[in-house]
């Protein structure tokens, strides 16, 4: 007999319905210890609630949070809201003795991620931060080149999230434009975590950083015929020096809203001395695989569906977004079960933390023209 994980889901907005999706196909994963369930889920919209009436596992629908923190039919909650109610409702969850997995930037800024961790810390729940792409299966081939040292002594390190999103100035504003809502840092608290989620699993912390910042629509419309402000950072370049063997290594972060041709591309790229890899979302199937030789060349390897945690699905199969938010909820289950057996788990409270720290530095970089040492 599996281990319940009964879940209930507070914001049941694009992110809430993605993981209701994952809950959905739970199924579909091999040899997991846990079985997920969706049992409550909070939202202010009735639209929303309509459409979690649709899962038959559901048993709560509530537009009070703290009624479905009272539940006792309810163990783990994922929280997907906006930046601004991250400090209160987590802490909430916590208060509540529930274990969380709640979305990224974990706080609209550095001071609400703070007590996002110290109220981690004092609860002793199980606590992870939302990163789903590093779960792909080209995201671990490049896990796997660097910590087989085989890349030889490293050279460079390039990570990035890039979107076309805003390139439409007649694209109406939401909260995720906006300081008040989503947080002074802007498309760092949308896209950061996912870009530095690697680079400090593998160690990666920078040192210093240096940061280009940028704001190109100031206003946008507001969707009654008017125009509201639009004064979040769209693009964010952060060009920062990590230490990897006692030798310092450029990295740069890249987070844009306005990636003329991007839909949704994560990428990681690492070059060293012996060799380099390469993977990009804009082709899940490729990994460019690069081994020093006399000829210059990059090797493009065909890749299907190796997952870290097995599923049904075949191997040669293509690997898309819901499968990889299924794998991250799989690594919550089972790392909170204790059985996550060594594979990858998710983005931990500390590094929403240090995700924070250097977003606050590059804050300050970008405002003063200098470069910002981290501790
Ligand atoms: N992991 C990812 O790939 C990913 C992608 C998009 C967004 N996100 C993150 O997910 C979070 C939510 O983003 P989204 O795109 O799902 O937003 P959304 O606007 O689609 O959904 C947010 C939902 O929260 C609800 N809500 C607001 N206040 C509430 C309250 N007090 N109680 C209950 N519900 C409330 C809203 O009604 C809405 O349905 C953010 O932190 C965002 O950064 C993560």
């Amino acid at each position: 007999m599996k281990q319940k994980m009964r879940v209930g889901i507070i914001g049941g907005g694009l992110m809430g319905r993605e993981a209701a999706s994952a809950f959905g196909r739970w199924f579909v994963l091999d040899d997991m210890p846990v079985q997920a369930e969706l049992v409550a889920v909070c939202d202010l919209q009735d639209k929303l609630l309509n459409w979690f009436q649709g899962v038959p596992t559901v048993q709560l629908l509530t537009k009070n949070h703290e009624e479905l923190l009272n539940s006792p039919a309810v163990d783990v909650v994922y929280v997907a809201v906006p930046h601004n109610l991250h400090e209160k409702l987590y802490t909430d969850v916590l208060r509540a003795g529930k274990d969380l997995l709640a979305e990224k930037p974990f706080g609209i800024d550095l001071a609400a991620a703070r007590a996002i961790a110290n109220a981690t810390a004092t609860s002793g729940r199980f606590v992870r931060c939302s990163s789903e792409f590093p779960f792909l299966p080209g995201a671990q081939r490049v896990i796997q080149a660097v910590t087989s040292g085989r890349l030889g002594r490293l050279l460079e390190i390039r990570s990035g999230f890039w979107h076309a999103s805003d390139m439409d100035p007649n694209k109406a504003v939401n909260w995720k434009r906006q300081n008040k809502t989503n947080g002074e840092i802007g498309v760092m608290g949308d896209l950061g975590m996912h870009v530095v989620h690697v680079p400090f699993r593998l160690g990666w912390k920078p040192l210093r950083v240096y940061a280009q910042l940028q704001k190109v629509y100031t206003q946008r419309p507001d969707g009654k015929g008017g125009m509201a402000p639009c004064d979040t950072w769209d693009n964010a370049m952060l060009h920062t020096e990590v230490l990897v063997d006692g030798n310092e290594v450029p990295m740069r972060l890249e987070m844009k809203r306005l990636a003329p041709g991007e839909m949704n591309t994560w990428f990681l790229e690492v070059l060293g001395t012996e060799g380099g890899i390469r993977f990009s979302t804009k082709d899940p199937k490729t990994l460019w695989v690069f081994e020093r030789a006399k000829e210059q060349g990059w090797q493009r390897i065909d890749i299907g569906y190796q997952t870290p945690f097995s599923t049904i699905t075949g191997g040669i199969f293509e690997v898309g977004f819901p499968d990889c938010f299924l794998q991250m909820w799989a690594g919550f289950a089972a790392e909170r079960a204790g059985a996550l057996n060594g594979r990858f788990g998710c983005a931990t409270p500390n590094e929403a933390l240090a995700s924070h720290a250097l977003f606050a530095a590059a804050l300050k970089s970008h405002a003063d023209k200098c470069v910002v040492a981290l501790d």
